[in-house]
This record gives C-alpha cells, sequence and structure tokens, in this order.
C-alpha cells in the first residue's frame, strides 16, 4: 500500500498563498514519482479571516491540526492588523499548543547565490541553528504597571525549566549525531549575563552530553559573538543550540547570509506530534498578488517536511530541483528580480525534481 499523508495547509497572508501554492505543486509531483499518497486540507486562517470575522483561531482548530500528519502554512501578518495579535494568535499558539518545541532552521548557501559574506561560498556556509520554540520570553509572562504614569513598570521575564531545556538539548545532540558531520554541538548562550538562565542550560548541555553524548564535541559561544563569527568564519559551525529569541534574532542573520528570505525555511518541530513547516521570511504586504515573491523558501520547508516525515528520496529530490534551478534558471533569490514568475521557478523545480 501507498504510503498516505494528510496536511493541513494554512496558506495565511499576503504571499503566503502564493508561495505555499508552489510548494504543494512541487510535492504533488515527487510524491507521485514516488508512490506517495498526499492529502492537503486548507485552513483560512489568517489575517483576511480576523478582518471579517474578529476570530483569529478558531477553538477547534487546535484538535483538527492534530488530525493531520503535518502542517504546511505561508505566513502571518497582515498591514492592517495591530502587530502581535495574528502572529500571538496563530503562528505563536499552534507552535505552543501543538508543543512544537524544536525549531530548525538550517543555514546552507547552494551554488550559484549569492551571498553578502566576503570570500564565503557553499563550502563555507552549511550549519544548523537548532532554536528552543517554547519557552524564553516567548511564554509572554510579564506585564505593565502604572503604565502611561512616570512610574511604569514593564516586565517581560526569561522562563525556562529543567525540562525545557533538556528536551531540546537531547533534539539537537541527537540530529548532531545523525548528521554526521564534525559533530560538534555548540551551545550559544550568554553566560556572563543571563547568570540564571544560562546557568541551567550551561550544566544541563554538559552533563547530558557527557552521560550520553560522549561522541558530540561540546563548544559553547556567547550570542553577541555568535554573530560575530556567523558573519566572519560560518565554517566554524556544524549545530547551534540556542533559546528561543537568540534563535529568532540568529537565524536572521543566518537567513541573509544564505541568500535571503527567499530561500530561508524553517521547521516548527514536534518529535512525538505534529510538526509545522514554514518559510522564514513574512508575507510581504507589498508583493501579494504579483507573481514575483520567490517560493524557494517555501518549497524548501516542503522538503524539510517529507524529510521529517521519513521521505527521504522525495525530500532529496526536492532539494535536487532547488539546485538545479538556481545554477540554470534563477537570476537573484530577491522578488521581481528572480528572471522568472512565482509559478515559472515553481515549474522549474518541479521539472528537475522528477527528472
Ligand atoms: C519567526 C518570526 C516569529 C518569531 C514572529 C512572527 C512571531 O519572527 O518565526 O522567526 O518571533 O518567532
Ligand atoms: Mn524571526
Amino acid at each position: 500500500m501507498a504510503r498516505a499523508y494528510s496536511i493541513a495547509v494554512v496558506p495565511g497572508d499576503g504571499t503566503g498563498p502564493e508561495v505555499v501554492a508552489e510548494g504543494i505543486k512541487v510535492l504533488k509531483a515527487v510524491s507521485s514519482v514516488e508512490g506517495i499518497k498526499i492529502d492537503f486540507t486548507t485552513y483560512d486562517f489568517g489575517g483576511e479571516r480576523y478582518l471579517r470575522t474578529g476570530e483569529v483561531l478558531p477553538d477547534t482548530a487546535i484538535n483538527e491540526m492534530k488530525k493531520h500528519h503535518a502542517i504546511y502554512l505561508g505566513a502571518i501578518g497582515h498591514p492592517d492588523v495591530k502587530p502581535g495579535i495574528l502572529e500571538k494568535g496563530i503562528l505563536l499558539k499552534m507552535r505552543f499548543e501543538l508543543d512544537q518545541y524544536v525549531n530548525l532552521r538550517p543555514v546552507k548557501l547552494y551554488p550559484n547565490v549569492e551571498t553578502p559574506l566576503k570570500d564565503k561560498g557553499p563550502d563555507q556556509i552549511d550549519y544548523v541553528v537548532i532554536r528552543e520554540n517554547s519557552g524564553g520570553v516567548y511564554t509572554g509572562a510579564g506585564g505593565i504597571t502604572m503604565k502611561g504614569t512616570p512610574n511604569e513598570v514593564a516586565v517581560q521575564e526569561m522562563i525556562y525549566t529543567r525540562f525545557q531545556v533538556e528536551r531540546c538539548l537531547r533534539y539537537a545532540f541527537e540530529y548532531t549525531r545523525k548528521r554526521n558531520r564534525k559533530k560538534t554541538l555548540a551551545l550559544v548562550g550568554k553566560t556572563n549575563v543571563l547568570t540564571y538562565v544560562f546557568d541551567l542550560w550551561e550544566r544541563a548541555f554538559h552533563e547530558i552530553g557527557e552521560k550520553d553524548f560522549p561522541d558530540i564535541k561540546r563548544e559553547y559561544f556567547h550570542v553577541d559573538a555568535t554573530c560575530m563569527w556567523m558573519v566572519k568564519n560560518p565554517e566554524w559551525f556544524d549545530v547551534l543550540v540556542t533559546e528561543n529569541m537568540f534563535g529568532d534574532i540568529i537565524t536572521d542573520l543566518g537567513a541573509i547570509t544564505q541568500g535571503g528570505m527567499g530561500i530561508a525555511a524553517g521547521g516548527n518541530i514536534n518529535p512525538v506530534g505534529v510538526s509545522m513547516f514554514e518559510p522564514i521570511g513574512g508575507s510581504a504586504p507589498k508583493y501579494t498578488g504579483m507573481n514575483i515573491i520567490n517560493p524557494l523558501a517555501a518549497i524548501a520547508s516542503a522538503q524539510m517536511m517529507l524529510e521529517t516525515l521519513g521521505e527521504d528520496a522525495a525530500a532529496a529530490r526536492i532539494e535536487k530541483g532547488i539546485i538545479k534551478a538556481l545554477q540554470k534558471d534563477i537570476k537573484s533569490l530577491a522578488a521581481g528580480k528572480m528572471g522568472l514568475s512565482t509559478t515559472q521557478v515553481g515549474d522549474k523545480v518541479t521539472q528537475y525534481a522528477t527528472a
């Protein structure tokens, strides 16, 4: 019997629907070649629905999502909706409620892609950031008192439990082992200032590493220094693991070194549940509906989705398609400068991925 998957699709806002359509085009093509069956169910969560109905995410949504093997998301964020409402109410809510506690963000420069880093190429820029995705300041603990007075106080707390830290670190060690490159995992933190939270991270890192992953070399970098090395010596890195907000910040830097938001893909992973895959860029409202946005990040997210589902051959096809389209057809990764339209990029990748 053919392997069959059910995928929840949340195209979302702005250019989300356009890039997701190309990802689905590629997914359908490679799955048919590889003998996989995929059913797609589309959900209209996003800014338009919110403006129309006042509803951010229906109460039934999370349970609905749990019925699928994975979620494929376009982009969340609408120019007519105050920042935070949709991001917290849809994207972060799904990450939290589905306990997608790892955010996997590879930083990989493909051949023929321009990087702003001088004298660096695909051999130097190829590492993975594992961003903790369930804790830190993203838990939203805190508040404001005496708002609007000169004595106003705002608190936003960075919260981590041993349980959260440990499960993320174990995932990172295992990932590093499976990746099987330099077998080096670097913890990225700020032990010199965050003397509570990173004391916990650092102790857990060494305890778990020493006991259960003696084959993996351990390194530590401060997050500020990491930004410097990501520009100057990205070839040092194999796998980096870090807390939620540090991971958010450094992966935008990583993305630009691999060619920008047009290609950067991410996965919100629950290793024992339902994971969600998304391009890490935003909804790019100004390019909406013009058929000029780059769909490669969404297509690469679809690749990651297949890898996570264990469909390595189909995933490898997508990567092959992306690499070949970059080599032969795509002039630039920037929206409107690709030399091809959004749909044409999807067509090219499909053609090469199924060849
Ligand atoms: C990301 C985004 C989100 C985050 C926003 C939209 C809430 O920046 O996925 O990196 O901060 O995690
Ligand atoms: Mn971000």
